[in-house]
């Protein structure tokens, strides 16, 4: 199969969350099983270009009033086309964020096809993301079925429906296959108005992460290389090189690490109800987060502040972006907290575990389909030949979170040689795109039938 990938965001040289890191490792996974994969990005001022390789003018063409420069390279082994359109709109400095995105995203689309169409590309699918590239499943279909485009079909995936409902409901109608990131996010949406009538072409296939990429074995940023052989040792260097770079108290304490956006989705009081709850219990916190929202920004940064006089040894908030950060955090955590209200399919649980960390989420959308806790979902792991491997909750309040996190902890204090041997067989499960990958391949024939 050849398949082309339209996205706006992709890990690392220009990611805001897990969209960037499901467009780039899924993609490498679909190449690793021999199909050829290329991806159409924006050229951003703002990529980081030194993940960049072979960088290369490839081309110029005219769109309309435009011409847009084509430059070719290589990220993570994957093949990136990046569409230089001469007007500016790329040049702002930042993916999102401004006033005229639907604009900008929906000139980006149109030139992605159009990039197709005349450098006579003749791919068999075209998959596009959330409502930033959904343009691309109406356009095609109303300009491009017909040339060399004529076998092309459209899968659609969302990532999130909170945003640009009504692309996503117009890209829908148009695409030929539509996923989204987990089978019980799927569940939870299907009754949405813009999902209802299309049931019918509409599957969830869960996230993986790249073993390559997330990688305690072989990562900069972490002291100690580790895999489930040596799990405990490397998992104490790194945390105690992270209370050591944060200032914390180093002591062999249950630590507890948040690594989020800071929004509504995300859960924002059970966040801080957690904060409080560990520290009560005697642990450890460090919140990685950034708030795109001014004022939740700011409650958090008093929250730092107050917990600084009153806790300064035992937690931590830094309120920012900072990718080698989060892998230190990952590395020196006993449990990465996902306390989401809603979450289609979540990747910080799967880093986690691929870093020995116990997961602590609350059972929503890929949450529930990946973390399987230790005392009630045995046989629901069972049936997935998996261990049970994390604490989970329900309810969305301070019970809820309370009832997973006093478990956790006790088990950290109470049950040492028991908790130490959940990292291990948190490490050897297998949440790479192993699996989900051949169910998007499978997608993808399916498409073209
Ligand atoms: P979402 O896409 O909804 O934000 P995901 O769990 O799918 O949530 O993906 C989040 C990704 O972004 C993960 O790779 C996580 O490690 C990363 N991430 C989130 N917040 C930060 C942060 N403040 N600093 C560094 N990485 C972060
Ligand atoms: C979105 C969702 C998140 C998912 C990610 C990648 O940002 O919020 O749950 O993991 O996309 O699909």
């Amino acid at each position: 199969l050849h398949v082309v990938h339209i996205a706006v965001e992709m890990a690392p040289i220009a990611k805001v969350g897990g969209l960037g890191d499901v467009v780039t490792s899924l993609s490498r996974a679909v190449q690793e099983l021999n199909h050829n994969v290329d991806i159409i990005f924006p050229k951003y001022d703002c990529i980081k270009y030194n993940f960049v390789k072979d960088l290369q003018f490839n081309r110029s063409y005219h769109w309309g009033e435009t011409e847009i420069k084509v430059w070719h390279g290589k990220v993570e082994g994957v093949s990136v086309y990046f569409l230089d359109p001469q007007n500016g709109l790329f040049q702002r400095g930042c993916v999102y964020g401004c006033a005229d995105d639907a604009g900008r995203f929906g000139f980006f689309c149109h030139a992605a096809l159009e990039f197709l169409l005349q450098g006579g590309f003749h791919p068999d699918i075209l998959h596009c993301h959330d409502w930033s590239s959904a343009p691309v499943s109406w356009l095609f279909k109303d300009q491009y079925t017909h040339y060399g485009l004529i076998k092309t079909r459209v899968v659609f995936t969302i990532h999130n429906l909170e945003f640009g409902a009504s692309a996503i409901g117009k890209a829908m109608t148009f695409a030929d296959k539509a996923t989204t990131v987990s089978r019980t996010y799927a569940k939870e949406v299907a009754g949405n108005s813009v999902i209802s009538p299309h049931l019918y072409k509409f599957h969830g296939i869960v996230n993986g992460i790249d073993p390559d990429i997330w990688d305690p074995y072989n990562d900069n940023f972490i002291p100690v290389p580790y895999t489930s052989e040596n799990v405990l040792e490397g998992k104490r260097a790194a945390k105690e090189e992270l209370q050591n770079r944060l200032g914390l108290k180093s002591a062999d304490l249950p630590l507890v690490g948040i690594i989020t956006r800071l929004t509504h989705q995300k859960g924002i009081h059970l966040i801080k109800h957690a904060i409080w709850r560990t520290l009560e219990r005697n642990g450890q916190v460090v919140l990685l987060g950034s708030a795109p929202d001014p004022r939740i920004q700011n409650d958090f940064v008093n929250l730092a502040n107050q917990l600084h006089s009153t806790h300064g040894d035992r937690a931590r908030l830094v309120l920012t972006y900072d990718e080698p950060l989060s892998h230190l955090i990952y590395a020196g955590a006993d449990f990465i907290l996902v306390p989401s209200i809603f979450e289609p399919c979540g990747l910080t649980q799967l880093i986690a575990m691929r870093y020995g960390a116990v997961p602590v989420v609350r059972k929503t959308g890929g949450l529930y389909d990946t973390v399987f806790d230790v005392d009630h979902d045995k046989e629901r792991a069972q049936a997935q030949v998996l261990e049970p491997n994390g604490f989970s909750f329900d309810g969305a309040d301070a019970p809820g979170v309370d009832y997973a996190l006093n478990r956790a902890i006790s088990a950290w204090y109470d049950g040492r040689e028991w908790f130490n041997s959940l990292c291990k067989t948190v490490m050897e499960q297998d949440w790479s795109w192993n699996r989900p990958a051949l169910e998007y391949i499978e997608l993808y024939h399916s498409a073209r039938k």
